[in-house]
């Protein structure tokens, strides 16, 4: 494992994270968030918790617990995942201004993109902006209370789509080669079944379960086929959701074995935007219509069915019940309540490294990536409620 004696400082100014003396001066947000928009997602080869002081002390603003750094160190990393991924969407089909700059985006993709909503550019460019802010006010907390912040620049080596509008940069995650689970889409409106007691769920697309699909152009001929070119924003407004349903259980998972009433406080606060997202985007996905192509360099097909027509439609498929259905929480004997699944907080941050590792979107990245990554999930889930 690696250790880091270093003392708790911020990363690199290029994340546009201030230096611990002046945390908590006013900060230009706009500044803040198009400095770590020009930098790339960022990571911070920053130090483990094992050589870290059992707590975190900020004479001026308390201490947390290594439990707690270890949990919010964990987030900080999932977030600038988030980030890296939602800013190579907007780059194409978001809206790039000064909030989230980077990429010219390309109007055939945006407008294939828009089939799910006319707003998709909007709602793309609004996600990316609130993941940089997670990312950034994880890391910032985690500096003023004198723990190690996350620092993942040093793995943003992945290549960028060479399509035209990309910012050529060096990416952490890989969107061209996806597979994406779409079983939140039936978790949700089942009735009976919740993962916390073992059930498991059909995907409503089952073709993106299998395979390695790209959710944005990878280069300019990628859009020369406008049936191929709708598949690909299709996917990408299914790995959306993806996305955004990994957050939604993760941070009430980790909740559980917060310490700080603050720290909780974060947790819960970030967590319901992440809800938000995901409320979103499963609402856009719905409106898919029946569309199928084959991928023209790697023949791999894909298949969007009508969600509402036999032999799909009924509760588990039809596109208009977004409200979580009332489910089995806890225990079969006690009543159905509509909540978010899973929530199980055991081994939440391992879980959910495998969830993101199982899209696809890491294809690419080196051993000490993975390295690095499975270390803070190990210390995230190590965590304990009113522990050290
Ligand atoms: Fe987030
Ligand atoms: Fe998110």
């Amino acid at each position: 494992m690696k250790s880091d004696k270093t003392p708790p400082s911020a990363p690199a100014s290029s994340t546009g994270l201030e230096p611990t003396s002046r945390i908590h001066a006013p900060v230009d947000r706009r500044a803040f968030l198009k400095n770590t928009a020009i930098a790339g997602a960022g990571t911070v080869g920053a130090g483990l918790l094992s050589t870290a002081p059992k707590a975190f002390a900020d004479p001026s603003h308390g201490s947390i617990t290594r439990g707690d750094a270890a949990i919010l160190r964990f987030l900080a990393a999932a977030e600038i995942i988030e980030t890296d991924m939602w800013q190579q969407y907007n780059e194409l089909a978001g809206i790039q201004d000064d909030e989230v700059p980077g990429g010219s985006g390309i109007p055939d993709f945006t407008n294939a993109v828009a089939q799910l909503d006319a707003d998709m550019a909007q709602y793309i460019h609004d996600n990316t902006e609130d993941e940089l802010t997670h990312e950034l006010f994880i890391n910032a907390y985690l500096v003023s209370k004198g723990a190690q912040p996350v620092d993942l620049r040093r793995f943003a080596t992945l290549p960028s789509s060479k399509v035209t509008g990309a910012q050529q940069i060096g990416r952490l995650t890989n969107l061209m080669q996806l597979t994406v689970d779409t079983t939140w889409f039936t978790r949700y409106r089942s009735r009976t079944g919740n993962p916390d007691l073992g059930d498991t769920f059909p995907p409503a697309i089952p073709s993106l379960a299998v395979g390695q699909h790209p959710g944005i152009p990878r280069a300019d001929s990628d859009l020369n086929d406008p049936n191929f070119l709708q598949a690909i924003a299709y996917t990408a407004g299914f790995h959306f959701v993806n996305i955004e349903v990994g957050g939604t259980s993760l941070y009430p998972s980790l909740a559980q074995r917060v310490t700080s009433a603050e720290v909780l406080r974060i947790v819960l606060s970030i967590g319901g935007t992440e809800i938000c997202h995901f409320q979103t985007w499963q609402d856009k996905a719905g409106n898919v219509l029946p569309l199928t192509a084959t991928d023209p360099v790697t023949g791999v097909e894909v298949s969007f069915p009508d969600l509402n027509s036999p032999p799909l439609g009924g509760e588990d498929f039809q596109t208009n019940l977004i409200m979580p259905e009332p489910t089995a929480f806890l225990s079969r004997s006690l009543p159905a309540c509509s909540i978010i699944r899973p929530t199980q907080t055991r081994g939440a941050a391992m879980g959910a490294m495998h969830g993101l590792t199982n899209m696809g979107i890491f294809i690419g990245q080196s051993p000490a990536f993975f390295a690095f990554l499975r270390e803070l999930a190990t210390q995230a889930d190590a965590a304990v409620r009113g522990g050290s």
